[in-house]
């Protein structure tokens, strides 16, 4: 497990010690959000840099709620990525042709389009999936700043995947136990490259970047040590010795019951909203949005920061999605 600088706390409340030090614009005050996971958080600005002692009791929320939105935000894309940044190292996506000309770091999420060209990536992932899965070290946190809401949806959906893991019968917990999900770049449930929810299709430069990899089905979360069920929707493709027909199977059913609306929350957006989830606990989804309905993000995306044991290569994997 990688160490955590901060103590949890478990409660809603503002947990900063008292001898920390705080600027007098920093009062958060925390309310959770209603599906049993995820806060929101008010009294923050994070167009200034937040000191330690501040950014602490930030991260600690985010851990303890797996999901964090800080609404009503002005940000520039340096002051947007600077507080990015402050959860990880920035990775920027393999699909590197929608980067914000001000910072690389930013993928500019939109449907919007300019002289005929779009601005940036129309869907960012319209199937549960968690981000950089398909990497041996995958994303710690998704960043989103949004620029501009449409006037029908564009909420984003997410699944909480402790919850999905606690609940599943014991026999099923141990079935998983020792087993490692092979993953790849793309979407296991719809791999027709002109449909919406195939994910964002790759130049054939940027597939040859990509590997295969393998996480556990159950893992252990790399900071709060809490097992979730990982990206069981998305990018697995197959079950190390099983055989694909059998492991594909299983992972349906895996992805079924992780999906399930009880386990959901649908986060709407405003104009300024800062969302900030954890990829090691949750799955996502974007929704479908009316093409002709402006809706743009910013997004930067920050890794973890050690592979894990479990990732090891799947050399002899030749399975679908490739
Ligand atoms: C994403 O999957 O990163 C984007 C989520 C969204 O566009 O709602």
């Amino acid at each position: 497990m990688e160490s955590d600088a901060t103590s949890r706390d478990p409660g809603g409340s503002n947990p900063a010690g008292v001898s920390a030090q705080f600027s007098p614009r920093f009062s958060p005050q925390f309310i959770p959000l209603p599906a049993g996971f995820g806060v929101e958080v008010s009294g923050v600005d994070l167009s200034r840099p937040l000191s330690e002692d501040e950014f602490a009791v930030l991260r600690r929320a985010f851990f303890d709620h797996q999901l964090m939105v800080v609404r009503h935000q002005s940000l520039t894309p340096l002051q947007f990525s600077a507080f990015a940044g402050r959860f990880g190292p920035p990775e920027p996506h393999v699909i590197d042709q929608f980067h914000h000309p001000l910072d690389p770091d930013i993928l500019i999420l939109s449907n919007r389009r300019e002289d005929g060209k779009p601005i940036g990536l129309a869907d960012g992932g319209t199937y549960f999936h968690t981000d950089y899965s398909y990497l041996d070290v995958p994303a710690r946190a998704t960043t989103l700043y949004s620029v501009e809401v449409p006037c029908v949806g564009g909420d984003t959906l997410f699944a909480d995947q402790y919850a999905a893991y606690d609940a599943l019968p014991e026999a099923t917990k141990r079935l998983i136990e020792p087993l490692l999900a092979i993953h790849h770049y793309g979407n296991r449930q719809d791999q027709n490259e002109k449909s919406r929810t195939v994910a964002s299709v790759l130049t054939d430069e940027q597939k040859a970047k990509m590997p295969v990899i393998t996480h556990r089905i159950a893992r252990p979360h790399p900071i709060t040590g809490r097992k979730a069920l990982y990206a069981v929707s998305g990018s697995s493709f197959g079950i190390v010795g099983m055989p694909d027909d059998e492991a594909v199977a299983l992972l349906d059913e895996l992805a079924a019951h992780a999906t399930q609306p009880r386990f959901q929350y649908s986060l709407r957006y405003g104009v300024g909203d800062v969302v900030v989830w954890d990829n090691a606990s949750l799955l996502h989804a974007a929704t479908l949005t009316h093409p002709d309905d402006p809706r743009t993000l910013w997004r930067v995306t920050l890794k973890e920061r050690a592979a894990p044991a479990a990732a090891v290569l799947a050399p002899s994997f030749a399975g679908a999605g490739m």
